[in-house]
């Protein structure tokens, strides 16, 4: 199995990623990285671990049928089977979405349903949790459907807001979670240990 990850940032989703690849806790390889730019400190962790990367943007085409185009052109050239959006901060093409059905994840960082939707990402995720007052936040890894952050959810898991939390001591909490969860998420999908029952996914053993 091949995982295309695609990241827009620094990559510490997509280096947990890689590193549950190598040492085999996922039975699965990288194929390629996606990032819609070219400063994605991902782009420099791929080097650095041999998988190939690629800067695909939507300025760069002149229509979005060449830009997914493009993009699908990617990922088969890579034999992509699932795909992991690992801080990816653009919204997947639909013609993607309906090609990888239920085979493409994202990590959220924070109890989706709650705190989730356009403009929730970043610093935005963790300000609104400490101004609701709520007492836990957390990871969310979910199936990608035309929605942002709505597919169903596959795992979670809860960290504590602590008294004198800010977003970036949040964020830190939450990351530690994510580099575990998907990870985890990643491993069930690939070992087709998925069930759907109704609009609800469930890793089973
Ligand atoms: C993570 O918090 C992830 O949940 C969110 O974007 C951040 C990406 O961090 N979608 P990194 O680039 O994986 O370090």
């Amino acid at each position: 199995m091949n995982i295309a990850v695609f990241a827009s940032g620094r990559g510490s989703n997509f280096q947990s990623i890689l590193h549950a690849c190598t040492t085999g806790f996922i039975p699965a390889r990288v194929s390629v990285l996606i990032s819609n730019r070219a400063d994605a400190g991902a782009h420099e962790l791929a080097r650095r671990a041999g998988v190939p990367s690629f800067h695909i943007s939507r300025q760069q085409y002149a229509n979005e049928s060449q830009y997914i185009q493009s993009l699908l052109t990617v990922l088969r050239e890579h034999e992509s089977n699932v795909i992991a959006l690992a801080g990816y901060v653009k919204k997947v093409p639909i013609e993607i979405i309906a090609q990888y059905r239920n085979k493409i994840l994202n990590i959220h960082p924070a109890l989706l349903p709650l705190f989730g939707g356009p403009g929730m990402y970043g610093r935005h995720v963790h300000n609104a949790v400490l101004a609701s007052g709520m007492k836990v936040s957390g990871a969310t890894v979910h199936f990608v459907d035309e929605e942002y952050d709505h597919g169903p959810i596959l795992l979670q898991q809860c960290v504590p807001v602590e008294r004198g939390d800010t977003p970036d001591t949040l964020a830190a909490r939450v990351l530690n979670v994510e580099h575990t969860i998907y990870p985890k998420a990643l491993k069930a999908l690939v070992e087709n240990r998925v069930v759907f029952d109704g609009t609800k996914a469930w890793i089973v053993e």
